[in-house]
């Protein structure tokens, strides 16, 4: 079997630690699974008034995510929570009512930031949204992650000090998308 993953990154900044810890931890798993990582930078601002007829941005996003058998969500945290950006693009791809693109698909969760507490209260709002959306979420392990000069090496690989511990989350969330794919 083949597993598409469908990764979605909660920062547009050009030089995101979020975009390139996407980049680095999909090298971590099997050919099987191939990763792409959606552009959200591109959606208008959710209107409702546009759900009947939504833009050709939207209408791809959903369809990547349909097409997918996993979500990949590796994020930022502003503000203690999830960035506007990564709520915006969520919002578009759960609508119209009844046509959300999300329903059952299983998910995990990461996040890289600044601060010592490595995007835990982003990661907190975003499982709550992805409950109610109802896509299953690896609970365990937890990844929270600081950067700093070690976490990617020069060649933007996971560094040492944090490759053990992020190939163990790769293999648990590798393992939670099998388990719903069957
Ligand atoms: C931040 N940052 C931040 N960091 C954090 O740990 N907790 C927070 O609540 C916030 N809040 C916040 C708000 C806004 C508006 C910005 C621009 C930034 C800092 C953040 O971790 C840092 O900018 C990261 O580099 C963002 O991730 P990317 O863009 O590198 O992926």
């Amino acid at each position: 079997a083949s597993y598409k993953i469908a990764v979605i990154v909660g920062s547009l900044r050009r030089d995101s630690f979020n975009r390139k810890l996407a980049t680095a931890i999909a090298k971590l798993a099997p050919p099987e699974f191939s990763f792409t990582q959606l552009e959200i930078g591109d959606l208008p601002l959710y209107n409702q008034d546009d759900d009947a007829n939504q833009a050709p941005a939207v209408k791809r996003l959903k369809a990547e995510i349909a097409g997918s058998q996993g979500l990949l969500f590796v994020t930022a945290e502003y503000n203690r929570s999830i960035p506007g950006v990564l709520k915006n693009a969520i919002d578009h791809a759960s609508r119209p009512y009844g046509q959300s693109a999300f329903a059952g698909k299983p998910a995990g969760v990461l996040g890289v930031s600044v601060g010592a507490i490595g995007t835990a209260l982003s990661q907190q709002h975003l499982r709550n949204v992805l409950a109610y959306l109802d896509v299953p979420t690896l609970g365990q392990p937890e990844a929270f992650l600081q950067a700093n000069d070690k976490l990617f090496t020069e060649a933007g690989d996971i560094g040492e000090g944090s490759k053990a511990f992020l190939q163990g989350w790769m293999n648990a969330y590798l393992a939670w998308v099998k388990k719903h794919a069957a």
